[in-house]
């Protein structure tokens, strides 16, 4: 594991961005696998902006979303399809064509979840996984519980992660309850994952998915065993493992992305 924490989350951003900004330079036609939610968005920011000093190009890129919910149009404010276009796609040059997104609103939804699988296949490894941390320890809307899915699946949302994206949706009882979510399989097999947390009030779920034991009721915490995972925080985030790195409990405590591609 490589960690890195951030004095403030500009600082963060940027460095996730030019993360991902070094691995198309050497590999412009990488896939990139992609989260939503509150924590990119700074990501997304800095992307853009590299695009537009023309330091980066998105053409030859394909991008799979980890998720999207069950029964909202690509055209719901709310809907993950959307969040990406306004954050992102809009503003560079990926061709719409090869940004992969679950459809949540297909009438099938085992089949389409089945179609997400062949096509992740189809594009081969992904290079980079981007990833966000939920206040119970899912990644993607993998969820705690007793088991966990290899494959893209449709998933019932914990009430906790409702009440949190309640934020962006009009009223709590809009949240969809359902959501199509690859599984920690397509996640797992990413050759790098970058897990980007920030908040204090992630400080807590931060330290049981890094120190504490590997378990389906945290599904970050598998995160561990991954051989190339990059892990950037902020002061927050890291306010439960400070100490823990100074006391070695990692095996590389502060480190760099130099040298990962
Ligand atoms: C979003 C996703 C989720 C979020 C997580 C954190 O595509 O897969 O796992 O990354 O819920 O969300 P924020 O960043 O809003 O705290």
């Amino acid at each position: 594991m490589k960690l890195n924490i951030f004095a403030n989350p500009n600082l963060l951003h940027e460095a996730a961005a030019q993360t991902i900004v070094r691995l198309l330079r050497q590999k412009p036609d990488a896939v990139l696998g992609l989260a939503t939610g509150g924590t990119p968005v700074g990501i997304y920011e800095a992307l853009t902006a590299a695009v537009r000093r023309r330091e980066v190009s998105f053409a030859r890129v394909a991008s799979f979303n980890l998720d999207e919910y069950v029964g909202l149009p690509p055209d719901h404010p709310a809907s993950y399809r959307y969040y990406m276009d306004q954050h992102l796609f809009r503003h560079i040059d990926i061709p719409p064509e090869r940004t992969h997104i679950p459809d949540g609103c297909a009438a099938d939804l085992e089949r389409e979840c089945e179609r997400y699988d062949r096509l992740l296949q189809a594009a081969g490894r992904i290079d980079l996984m981007l990833l966000g941390l939920g206040h119970n320890g899912h990644i993607g809307f993998n969820e705690p519980g007793r088991a966990l899915h290899s494959k893209t699946h449709v998933a019932i949302l914990h009430p906790q992660t409702r009440e949190a994206n309640a934020r962006f949706f009009r009223t709590p009882e809009e949240v969809p309850t359902r959501a199509i979510t690859m599984g920690l399989g397509s996640i797992f097999s990413a050759r790098t994952i970058l897990l980007v947390v920030k908040g204090n009030d992630k400080a807590d779920i931060v330290h049981r998915a890094l120190t504490g034991p590997i378990t389906t009721e945290c599904p970050a915490s598998l995160l561990q065993l991954h051989p190339r995972l990059v892990v950037m925080l902020d002061e927050g985030a890291a306010a439960r493992i400070k100490c823990q790195t100074t006391q070695n409990a990692f095996h590389e405590p502060v480190d760099s992305t130099n040298g990962l591609w």
